[in-house]
């Protein structure tokens, strides 16, 4: 989603400088930038249209300046275009904006009668128009400015903002979208994201909502919505360039998926070995008797195995809802409800807002994440890191396997604290959790076998995926990673609901991949499979050991090593990532960097 980078400090290559910060900020997906910097005493701004390098063209990286601001835009209000992209610049101002103006078409109505004129479809250019005209009507210093700017505008917003009467100083503020000040001795910088930070900066202050901020080369200084100064805790960069680097693999969505393993292994030694690290490092769940958990796309989809999980075994009543449904929702929870938010991110705008609208209720919230300095870690009652280091690809893997495991390691506990498993059992549950980092790299070993699945399937227009119970949980994730990635259209459905409807899509050929991992429903489960067979359909089958027999009516089969059924999810998701990865690679696509896609969603 949009990036922001603003730098000011001493005199640099400011074009690069800028570039470099933006092309950090790639991965989070966008389709136009752009960037504005001050020379001689002037403000040029440079954009374009699409990718980083296409800008870079554009600019002859020889410039030398000391403040500048730039900008990824992920297209909301009006077309993907350079006319649309940031920095927008009006009468005195310019600025980089993320999130989303709402009352934009009132302001701009407004506007237009004291006479501006518009020039870009953009929410943006209506709130650097909004600055401009409380700054020339007002004898406001420019700190007055913003704070009037933000009692005046609804919505979300991150701004990085350079007055014409001060060119020296950036300033910035932010509500509801992430911003952050980075600081050397002689280099402050705002990005919306600390991997953006140049390498020298080590140190940053997490802004909260309504901070506004004036950064001089000397100096931070920060404000809260009243205009009195605060301080910010200090944090300190964290970026392993390991993490940054595609080490030899060919794509970071590749690299992440040989990364399960060993972010498995390394989550469950550091805290979920044994029992008493187990107790410690878990929240006290036995005064819930009923969960919500909320999450987008892929968390959502991790939220579905957790909903099977806590029913089947804990007997705890669960419901599963996408966020941007249950934010506007009436939703029925008590004083014994917990809800269980799951985000890689922290910062998806619907699922901050499901955080908040439970706390405002009174309802108690946890929160399943991969950033621990974002706002949904720091809002919620109770946090559990994932600890899945930086995911770059956009496609989530390494940490949809991580929101699993958690789910499954809050499922033992409430099983321990209903007393349905002793303390003996619950390490002996860890102990055989333990052994699962091992059959992942087993179940990638199968590399080949994913390749040959891919080049059989690659071609094809419509793909289905079937499962029956945690299984269609488990495909509903596998059609999303196929369609985002390889842009084939593709839907799960549970093996019981075809014949009433779509098994009338089936015909000579089409590819059905079927997981089947549920010993209870195998039976049913083979049955669903041979009506589609029966119509014609090409079966390939994710199965387990356990499960494995001698199907004559698949054409093939991919078995995974024998684990317990409660760590199962763990594994059949791994085929079901790689098959989508090889197919978007045979089908030439931009596999870390899909179309339209945004790594982050921080707007609504
Ligand atoms: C799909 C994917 C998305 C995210 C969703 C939520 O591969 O990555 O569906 O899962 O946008 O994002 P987070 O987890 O950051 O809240």
């Amino acid at each position: 989603m949009c990036g922001i980078v603003g730098y000011i400090g001493k005199k640099t290559n400011i074009q690069k400088v800028l570039i470099e910060s933006l092309k950090k900020l790639e991965y989070r997906g966008y389709d136009s930038a752009g960037i504005a910097y001050v020379n001689n005493n002037k403000i040029n701004i440079i954009k374009e249209k699409g990718k980083i390098e296409k800008l870079e063209k554009k600019i002859d990286c020889g410039v030398m300046g000391k403040i500048g601001i730039a900008h990824t835009r992920w297209a909301t209000h009006g077309k993907a275009n350079e006319n649309n992209a940031h920095p927008h610049r009006t009468g005195m101002v310019t600025i980089v904006h993320n999130g989303i103006i709402e009352n934009y078409l009132e302001i701009k109505r407004y506007l237009e009668k004291k006479g501006y004129h518009f020039k870009t479809e953009t929410d943006s250019e209506i709130a650097c128009a909004l600055l401009d005209y409380i700054k020339a009507t007002t004898k406001m210093s420019n700190l007055e400015v913003i704070k009037e700017f933000t009692n005046n505008v609804t919505g979300s917003y991150a701004l990085g903002i350079i007055f014409d009467d001060d060119l020296d100083t950036l300033y910035a503020t932010r509500k509801d979208s992430p911003l952050l000040i980075g600081y050397s001795e002689n280099v402050k910088m705002i990005v919306s994201d600390v991997s953006a930070l140049n390498s020298g900066i080590k140190n940053y202050y997490l802004l909260e909502n309504g901070d506004i901020v004036k950064l001089t080369e000397k100096r931070v200084s920060i404000y809260d919505n009243d205009l009195h100064p605060v301080s910010r805790k200090k944090l300190n960069v964290k970026v392993d360039g390991n993490e940054v680097d595609k080490n030899g693999f060919e794509h970071f969505m590749l690299k992440e998926i040989h990364e399960e393993s060993v972010v498995l292994e390394s989550l469950l030694r550091k805290y979920f070995s044994n029992s008493k690290t187990f107790l410690k490092k878990m929240p006290k769940l036995s005064k819930y008797s009923r969960i919500h958990i909320v999450g987008c796309g892929s968390a959502m989809h991790a939220g579905l195995v957790g909903k099977h999980l806590f029913e089947e075994y804990a007997n705890v009543e669960t419901d599963v809802e996408v966020a941007s449904e249950y934010r506007y929702k009436k939703v029925f929870y008590d004083a014994k409800t917990l809800v269980i938010l799951v985000s890689q991110s922290g910062e998806t705008a619907d699922t901050i807002a499901c955080l908040r609208k439970a706390k405002e209720d009174g309802i108690d919230t946890l929160v399943i994440v991969n950033v621990p300095t974002s706002t949904m870690a720091r809002e919620a009652d109770f946090v559990l890191n994932i600890e899945a280091g930086t995911e770059v690809a956009v496609a989530t893997t390494k940490a949809y396997l991580l929101q699993v495991a958690m789910l499954i390691l809050i499922n033992l506990k409430m099983m321990v604290e209903r007393e349905m498993i002793s303390i003996d059992e619950l390490d002996k549950y860890l102990q055989l959790f333990g052994e699962v980092p091992k059959k992942i790299s087993e179940v990638i070993d199968l590399d080949k076998e994913y390749f040959e699945i891919a080049k059989n399937i690659y071609h094809e227009d419509n793909i289905f995926y079937i499962g029956r119970g945690i299984d269609y949980a488990i495909s509903m994730e596998g059609s999303l990673k196929l369609k985002e990635i390889s842009y084939i259209h593709s839907e799960s459905y549970k093996g019981g609901e075809l014949k009433h409807g779509t098994i009338s899509l089936i015909e000579k050929n089409t590819k059905v991949i079927v997981v089947m991992t549920d010993c209870d429903l195998k039976s049913k489960t083979i049955s669903n499979i041979k009506e589609i067979k029966a119509r014609g359909a090409d079966i390939i089958l994710i199965t387990t050991k356990q499960l494995d027999d001698d199907y004559d009516f698949v054409s093939k089969k991919i078995v995974l090593p024998k684990t317990n059924s409660l760590f199962t999810p763990i594994l059949s998701i791994v085929p079901l990532q790689l098959i989508a990865y090889y197919v978007a690679k045979l089908c030439g696509c931009d596999i870390d960097k899909p179309r339209n896609l945004a790594k982050s969603v921080t707007v609504e």
